[in-house]
């Protein structure tokens, strides 16, 4: 049976970039909602920015441009970065929209004919300078019970204790500097100690929607029975304030936790009227549709009390269940500007570019509990590079070959292969039930086992030996083909969280002419087409220069592997940085040499995969001092580009046609004028003069060195 399923991630607010931090959530929410896609399941899921509020108000006031061209612009840059991660929303849309607003007012006026809003007059600090009431982290001073300096108006960051901000000694306003006035104002509040909004939260939150860790924490806010521990919500702010006026109540505007959640409303209603789907059927009170909210554990408290009380009193059904995530730490400690671990989603683009590496390290690290996840930098490189591209990738890259080369890509099998498949649609229903649990910590791993079994299987075969005899074509076809077609439906189960690549993998290697489908990982797989490259290893260098360039210390030279054209580089400074990072590779060559060891063992030489390379094309640089662009045949499907320091020493006409040798597994570095997949060897010593090496006659492209 087809489900109808509305998801939504928090929205973000409108004044402050997407980092990596924001992105667990977007990323754990998108690989739910590809899923639930590909199982055929109609899912709709739908996010907006976070636009009300004082701070948007202030930034807009500071930057000298009106609220609207703030929220404009960041609305602009969150969705091409969401665009660049895969997040891939049905319908991205604001909080400052005609349909958030509607929804805004008739949930009040529901609320209000229900008897749930009261209007009270409170005490507030006001700025007399600025003529505004000041939100508490607009108001600073000394910490009542430890006296710390320069506290905000909630609670103390040296003590950590909580207070009312008419507790604060000293008190002074954040935005002006003058010193505040208590001054009274009439607010309104959504009445949640009603005996009504209580016992319907009691049963809401005991109802199974929500996380065991987070129905505890409710009741405990909550209180017992019969106990009013939540106080009624304050959800008015006076003017100035970027918002909504709340009616009948001139100069009052809508807080913005008020009209945050119903922007997943109004999103979604944008989406109802571009696509004909009925918004009713999905808000009304007794649907039986799904809805599910992401969110981060710090918001379980207005999405698991505020809101489903807000929609219960206004006549709308309740969310299906919240699916709260904990925190990210990078390399065991809280994102850090200091320590250049704060770092935005545009400057992860900037300097790694590829940006399933994260996609694939998240959902490795994720499951459906609120436990916090680490970004370990290191650990990152190396699972990367050994479990995506050193296993994965390389089930089909080290298998294709004999496929291709012997059978012209035909998969094919000569014994029953009943069990085989079998085993598949057991493994695909496996990972179902992981993906919808969102233990995708334990997709990766299960998947990862079977990516090691394939390799072992692939070692155990020992297609180049079968490959030589022709009376075992058969087996080596079979054989090759089970293993071409596991790998298949590996890609098929990995396509939630690799969605670019698992494209990549149907189209061109599989010859699908589409993405993958659910369906693809039981059915016949019945030829592939010449192996391409298909994921590059990340380079550790990408993320030191990542992490240096957060720190904010550059010097003007430091390395921008990709000069960012949203920051507007130059082409004098991206000259600079490209030419910083030939000096760079040459002083590690240097400090290399230093670091000679006396001995090394043979296992330490074999592991550097030196090939007869073949110069197919040989080229100036445009402004690059030192070096030649090689384009070298290494026996490979495609040749690959090698940037070498060589221009000093020869003119590139006379090397084309010429064998020489490469490095062929050295990291792929990323330099200004394009990648380089390699390296090439030369002899250089104290006179002048840089020599490359050449095989004798006979040594073919490709063939290893050693
Ligand atoms: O915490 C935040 O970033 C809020 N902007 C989340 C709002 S989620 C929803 F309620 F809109
Ligand atoms: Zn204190």
């Amino acid at each position: 049976m087809t489900r109808k399923i509305l998801v939504t991630s928090a929205l973000p607010y409108a004044n402050g970039s997407i980092h990596l931090g924001h992105l667990v959530e977007y990323i754990q929410t998108d690989i739910w909602v590809r899923f639930q896609k590909m199982l055929g399941n109609e899912c709709h899921y739908v996010c907006a920015d976070d636009t009300h509020g004082t701070p948007i108000m202030l930034r807009a006031e500071k930057e000298g441009v009106t609220p609207e061209q703030l929220i404009a612009r960041v609305a602009e840059e969150h969705k091409a970065d969401f665009a660049a991660f895969h997040v891939e929303f049905d319908n991205y849309g604001s909080t400052h929209s005609a349909e958030t607003k509607e929804f805004s007012e008739t949930i009040y006026k529901k609320l209000r004919d229900a008897g749930l809003i009261e209007k009270r007059s409170i005490e507030q600090y006001y700025d007399p300078v600025k003529q505004m009431f000041l939100p508490d982290r607009f108001i600073k001073g000394e910490c009542p019970k430890c006296g710390a300096k320069e506290q905000y108006g909630d609670n103390c960051e040296a003590c950590g204790a909580a207070y009312a901000p008419t507790e604060l000694k000293n008190p002074y306003s954040a935005v002006s500097g003058a010193k505040p006035e208590l001054r009274d104002s009439d607010h309104y509040f959504f009445r949640l100690s009603d005996p009504r909004c209580q016992r319907f939260l009691r049963e809401w939150t005991r109802g199974g929607a929500l996380q065991p860790e987070a129905a505890n924490k409710m009741q405990e806010w909550l209180g017992g029975e019969g106990e009013s521990k939540l106080s009624d919500w304050d959800i008015s702010r006076d003017a100035p304030y970027f918002g909504f006026e709340i009616p009948g109540a001139p100069g009052k505007y809508f807080y913005v936790w008020l009209d945050a959640p119903i922007g997943y409303m109004g999103s979604f209603r944008q989406l109802c009227n571009a696509k004909g789907i009925d918004f009713d059927a999905y808000w009304k009170q007794d649907s039986d549709t799904e809805l599910y909210h992401f969110i981060g554990k710090d918001i379980l408290y207005f999405h698991a009390l505020f809101w489903p009380a807000m929609l219960e009193h206004a006549g709308f059904r309740t969310p299906t269940q919240l699916f709260a995530h904990g925190f990210l730490t990078v390399n065991g400690e809280k994102m850090s500007k200091s320590r250049g671990t704060f770092i935005t989603a545009r400057s992860y683009l900037d300097h790694v570019g590829n940006t399933e590496y994260l996609r694939y390290y998240y959902a490795a690290k994720l499951n459906g509990t609120m436990e916090d996840i680490d970004l370990n930098l290191e650990d990152f490189v190396a699972r990367v590079n050994s479990d995506l591209i050193g296993k994965y990738i390389n089930v089909a890259s080290r298998s294709a070959g004999f496929i291709t080369n012997h059978f012209n890509g035909e998969i094919r099998y000569f014994d029953d292969i009943t069990e085989f498949k079998n085993h598949a649609e057991e493994l695909r229903a496996e990972v179902a039930r992981l993906y919808e649990a969102r233990e995708y910590g334990q997709v990766v791993r299960l998947l990862m086992k079977r990516v090691d079994r394939l390799n072992e299987v692939f070692d155990e075969a020992k297609p180049w030996l079968l490959a030589k005899d022709p009376s075992k074509h058969q087996e080596l076809q079979q054989r090759c083909s089970l293993i071409l077609h596991s790998f298949k439906v590996i890609s098929v189960l990995l396509a939630p969280i690799l969605p670019e690549l698992a494209e990549k993998i149907a189209k061109d290697f599989f010859g699908l002419g589409q993405k993958f489908t659910w369906d693809d990982a039981i059915t016949a797989t019945n030829s592939i087409q010449p192996y391409q490259h298909l994921m590059t290893r990340l380079d550790p260098k990408l993320i030191e220069a990542m992490v240096a360039a957060n720190k904010g210390s550059l010097q003007p030279a430091a390395p921008s592997p990709q000069p960012s054209p949203a920051r507007g580089g130059s082409v004098h400074s991206e000259q600079r940085h490209a030419e910083h990072q030939q000096h760079t590779a040459s002083k590690e060559a240097a400090q290399a040499e230093k670091n000679f060891e006396p001995f090394i063992g043979i296992d330490d030489f074999m592991k550097i995969d030196l090939r007869v390379a073949k110069i197919v094309n040989a080229e100036q640089v445009e402004g690059a001092e030192k070096l030649l662009k090689l384009t070298l045949d290494i026996g490979e499907e495609k040749p690959r580009t090698v940037f070498a320091g060589i221009k000093s020493a020869y003119d590139p006409e006379k090397l084309k046609g010429r064998l020489t040798v490469m490095v062929a597994n050295l990291a792929p570095r990323k330099m200004k004028f394009g990648l380089s997949e390699g390296m090439v060897l030369a002899a250089s010593g104290e006179a002048p003069g840089l020599f490359i090496l050449g095989p004798d006659e006979g040594a073919q492209p490709g063939m290893r060195v050693k």
